[in-house]
Parts: structure tokens; sequence; C-alpha cells
């Protein structure tokens, strides 16, 4: 019997119109629906019996914790199911780092699930999304995949959801694992994995979204010179901000002024993590910021940070384990 995989669209260029086939971008995202994905690579039904949802149809900087929670509660219901396999999810490139990684920390099974999407719309005569898509569900069918945590397929490389980023905002080859390197390669469906991440996912994670109706409000700032002010702290706080992730400078460095207001607002329980913007190595904290409390974030981008941060915050405040977890996860 051929394994049963669930395909959830979300949107994004994978799903991408424009009415030309030269024009790579100014398409609409988020056009097509699932069963025209699912039309456009028949090659798919050959080895695995396919069953298609629609979770959204949206260009993916639009994505919200809303759809991503019910995504996720889809997901793990999907893969309570014996009869289900794996899971394959279509979305836009923009975020689907982020998507990624809130699925690493919050599916519940060793099923694989992959993510997957285009930079060029299907309209385009270079259009990637089939062969992605293509690619995804032979990954999903392979034994090798299972508890391997949720995991990217774009341009036939093989990314965990940890690791990968999205590294070059128009080429094909537009995402990598700056930190870790990729955890394979896939070559017209045949899987070669060559990497594991130590990182703990998935059901080695304390986090339960199952009866979430939303998580807690946490947002990013930015560095830069001459960034002192504290106006956007000051104005995020007010406005119901539990916990902020600075991309600092260098290896996680903020202006003297913007930390002094940042710990001004500590002491009235901000929560406080400090990543970087720049996109490989480590954060590091002096021994006197981390004994005030800030969080360091490691090697995880602002980005997927906020992402932990927001699960961590429907744990704890406790500043010493949400540390723990950025260890951890
Ligand atoms: C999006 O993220 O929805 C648009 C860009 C893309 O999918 O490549």
């Amino acid at each position: 019997m051929k394994p049963k995989i669930a395909i959830l669209a979300t949107g994004g260029t994978i799903a991408g119109v424009i009415d030309d086939a030269i024009t790579t971008t100014g398409y609409k995202a988020g056009a097509l629906n699932i069963e025209v994905l699912l039309d456009a690579v028949p090659q798919i039904k050959e080895f695995a019996t396919i069953v298609g949802y629609q979770i959204s149809n949206i260009d993916s900087s639009n994505m919200s914790n809303e759809i991503q929670l019910n995504l996720a509660k889809k997901i793990n219901k999907l893969l309570t199911k014996d009869e289900i396999d794996a899971v394959v999810v279509t979305h836009g490139t923009d975020t689907m780092e982020e998507t990624a990684y809130f699925l690493n920390l919050t599916i519940k099974s060793d099923k694989p699930v992959i993510l997957t999407g285009a930079m060029r719309p299907s309209t385009a005569m270079s259009a990637d999304g089939s062969k992605n898509l293509y690619n995804a569900v032979a990954l999903a069918i392979n034994e090798k995949s299972k508890n391997k945590g949720v995991m990217i397929v774009m341009n036939d490389r093989i990314l965990s959801a940890r690791a990968a980023v999205k590294t070059h905002t128009l080429n094909l080859d537009a995402f990598s694992s700056p930190n870790f390197g990729d955890l394979g390669y896939i070559l017209d469906g045949k899987v070669y994995f060559y990497n594991t991440i130590e990182k703990l996912h998935t059901k080695n994670t304390p986090f339960d979204i199952d009866h979430l109706e939303d998580l807690p409000k946490v947002d990013i700032l930015y560095t830069y010179s001459n960034d002192g002010s504290g106006v956007a702290a000051k104005a995020l706080f007010e406005n119901g901000t539990q916990a902020l992730v600075i991309a600092g400078s260098g290896s996680g460095n903020i202006h003297e002024n913007q930390k002094n207001i940042l710990k001004e607002l500590m002491k009235k329980n901000l929560i406080v993590a400090i990543s970087s913007r720049i996109q490989v190595g480590e954060v590091i904290l002096s021994k006197e910021d981390e004994d005030f409390g800030f969080i360091c974030a490691q090697n995880l981008n602002p980005q997927k940070a906020r992402i932990l941060l927001m699960l961590a915050l429907t744990k704890t405040k406790n500043s010493k384990i949400i540390q723990n977890f950025f260890q951890t996860y």
C-alpha cells in the first residue's frame, strides 16, 4: 500500500500567479488553491496517496500567530491518525523559517513534517514549485525522515527547521543553514542525509499548544548606530509587549542608553533576550548582563528567538528556565 501524505497549503509564491512567463517579481502570492498545486505534480500520486487541505492562502509576510497555531493543531491532529504517514506544508518563503521552527517546537509526533515553497511563481518559465513539492513528498515518505524534527526542502537542499535561514531575497538557492550546515540533499526524489543536529525538537519539548487560542506578545527591536532613545522599547512595553528580542550588533551588543532603558523596563517585568543582526555565530553576554536577567539567544536569529520566547512564556517567566530553553531547543 502507498504511504498516505497530507499536504497542507498556506499560500506563498508556490501558489503565486502573474500573467507573464518572464516576470518573477510583482506577482500575487497565494493565488492558486491546493487542488491546482497538486494537479501540477501528478507524479507524486505514483508513490503516495495524497489528501490536501487549504489552511490559508496568503503572502507569508502576513503570517500570524493565529495561522501558525491552527496549522500546528491541524498537523498534531492528522498525525495521531494511523493512516497518515507524514505531512507536507506549502508555505511562502519569507517567513517559512519561523513557521518551520514553530512546528519544530510544537508538533508531538516522530512522523515527518516537511515545509516547501518556491522562489518563482507558478506562471514563470523557470518555476521551481513543482519540483520542490515533488522532492518534499519524496522526503516525507522516506523511512530515514522520521524523528528528524521538522525539515525544509528548497532547491534540492534538506534543511533542519532549527538551522534554516532565508539568505537570499530572490535567488532560487535562497535557503541555507549558516550555523549548522544542511541535513542533506535530495536529487530527483532520492534522499541523501549527511548531517544531524543535536537540538531537541517535537516530542522532546514541553510546549503544548493544542489548547492555546493565542500566544504571548513578543516583539523584535533592531540595533543601529545612534540607537539610544528607547522610544520604541517603551512604546512596545506600554502597548502590552511581554518580551523583546534585541537584534544586537556584533555578538549581541546594544547602545548603552538603550540598555539602560531596557534595564528599567526589566525591573517592571519585561523579559529581554539578546540575539544578533549578524547571520552567523554566537551571541555572548557578560556575567553582569546575565546576572541582571538578560537572556542569551545563542545562535538563534531574532525572528526564531521570538518564536521560542513566545512559547517559553506559555510555560514560565523565570529567565533562568527560559535561558535553559534557548540552550536546549
Ligand atoms: C511569500 O513569502 O509568501 C512570498 C515570497 C515567497 O513565497 O517566496
